[in-house]
């Protein structure tokens, strides 16, 4: 699916939540240059959702992406959750793309 956002829209390194009613959830899109990640907006943890208020993320100063629940902290590249209690899960990765006029194209992540 492609969304109404370019990839210019999106600041360098900083998320930024988009719901689709095609996904299972909020998605948390994550700009790095040219590229994009995008995210279920899902801890691992407990399941609920990273963001402290809509579109409001906690990052630490070292870059990672800190749910506001419980405090676990992701590498905003791998989705690994690398500190606090769902330490080695991951974040479940929705397929990313950027097409050639910068329009960011998201695949639907496979079901549970
Ligand atoms: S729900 Fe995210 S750290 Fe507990």
């Amino acid at each position: 699916m492609s969304l109404s956002l370019n990839l210019d829209q999106l600041p360098e390194q900083q998320p930024v939540a988009h719901a689709d009613l095609q996904l299972p959830a909020e998605v948390i899109l994550i700009r790095d240059g040219q590229q994009v990640s995008a995210w279920l907006n899902i801890c691992p943890h407990q399941g609920r959702p990273l963001n402290y208020a809509p579109n409001k993320f906690l990052q630490t100063p070292e870059g990672y992406l800190m749910c506001a629940a419980h405090g676990a902290t992701f590498d905003m590249k791998t989705g690994e959750c690398v500190n606090g209690p769902c330490r080695g899960a991951s974040l479940r990765a929705v397929p990313a793309k950027v097409g050639p006029q910068g329009q960011i194209e998201l695949t639907a992540p496979d079901p549970l």
